[in-house]
């Protein structure tokens, strides 16, 4: 089968086309052909050398959707012909609070989706929802999930809130505000775009500012009616200090990434005096893919494609997000 195989560490040019093996199933695993596969900034960071537990050579990709094509001992062989998404989310484990030790993630250190076959446990593949096209459903799964959990397990988000969700331009982010809105929440947004501002409100947001101006932290919590119920972060360390001055009293604060740097000074007063809830979140377990799926099988939601780039030129994807230059998910399209 052809993959993008990463040899060597670096810019996205490092991103190469090859021929290697047909991986086997395994037991209790399933082969599946990968119709569209799609980035997540994991990607960019794992490219870059900035990932715990690199290994080399790897076959990026923690997003996929596609056909059954082969399975291993123990595994109904049903499935085979079946379209499906694959939950990249591995050996989460037995505790919904946090994941245990052998958890991981697709991409690393497995291979992943960048390629026309890939292997994973049958037990991560769930169907396919029937309206949307592999693209489509490419888009969801690893930014679906990590914003499903954020909103609804953990800041446990409730119609009539207001949630500011911060990078909007931002794979997780574009799933935020259109589960945000699906749930009957207000959502106002940031970005360091006006054009992606815009975007977002033409899909529901209800107002966004340019974090690039000044005092736009102000602007936001006017938007926000007297600041934000609920806010989902992961720009980390330039917006820290400003959502804790900006959010509601009794305020939830979930954090599920660090885009502009981990280490973050905070005014600790603000947290208690405020009674603020930070949350951390990372991806999410099993059930809650499949009750983020429902989103989608149940019609009116739709992931947001940025744009779709043959598998062959997934150099060209990763310069699209290292540029920053995305609305939502960028896609690679594998085979017909
Ligand atoms: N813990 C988890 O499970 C988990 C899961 C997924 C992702 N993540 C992390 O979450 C982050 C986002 O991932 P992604 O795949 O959605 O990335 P992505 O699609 O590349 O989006 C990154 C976005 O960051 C935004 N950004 C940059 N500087 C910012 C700032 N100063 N303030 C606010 N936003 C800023 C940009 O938004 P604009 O273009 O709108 O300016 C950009 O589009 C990454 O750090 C990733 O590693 C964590």
């Amino acid at each position: 089968m052809k993959a993008i195989v990463l040899r060597e560490l670096g810019d996205p040019d490092k991103l190469v086309l090859e021929s290697v093996p047909d991986p086997d199933p395994g037991p209790g695993g399933a082969v599946v052909r990968i119709r569209a596969a799609a980035l997540n900034h994991r990607d960019a960071w794992i490219r870059r050398g900035q990932y715990a537990g690199i290994r080399l050579p790897i076959v990026l990709g923690s997003d996929g959707a596609g056909e059954v094509v082969a399975v291993g001992a123990g595994v109904d062989e049903r499935l085979v012909g079946q379209s499906v998404v694959i939950n990249p989310s591995l050996d989460w484990g037995t505790d919904d609070r946090a994941q245990g030790p052998a958890y991981h993630i697709l991409g690393l250190p497995d291979d992943g989706t960048y390629a026309e076959l890939v292997r994973v446990p049958a037990a991560n593949l769930c169907p396919k929802p029937g309206s949307l096209s592999s693209e489509a459903a490419a888009a969801i799964p690893l930014a679906g999930l990590t914003a499903y959990r954020a909103l609804v397990t953990r800041a446990r988000l409730q119609a009539g809130e207001t949630v500011l969700v911060t990078g909007i331009g931002g794979g997780v982010s574009t799933f935020a505000l259109l589960f945000a809105r699906h749930l009957g929440a207000r959502v106002v947004v940031t970005s360091g775009s006006d054009s992606k501002l815009e975007r977002a409100r033409a899909l529901g947001a209800d107002g966004g500012v340019n974090y690039k101006s000044e005092g736009w932290g102000k602007a936001a919590q006017a938007m926000c009616q007297g600041g934000p119920d609920v806010i989902i972060d992961s720009a980390g360390r330039d917006a820290f200090p400003t959502l804790l001055e900006i959010i509601k009293p009794g305020g939830r604060l979930v954090t599920f990434g660090a885009t502009t740097g981990s280490t973050a000074t905070v005014e600790v007063r603000r947290i208690f005096w405020k009674q603020i809830a930070i949350l951390g979140s990372t991806m999410g377990t099993p059930r809650e893919f499949g009750d983020m799926l429902t989103f989608f099988a149940q019609g009116g939601v739709t992931p947001v494609v940025d744009q779709v780039f043959p598998l062959a030129d997934a150099a060209g994807a990763h310069r699209r997000m290292d540029q920053a230059g995305q609305f939502g998910k960028i896609v690679l399209s594998v085979g017909v």
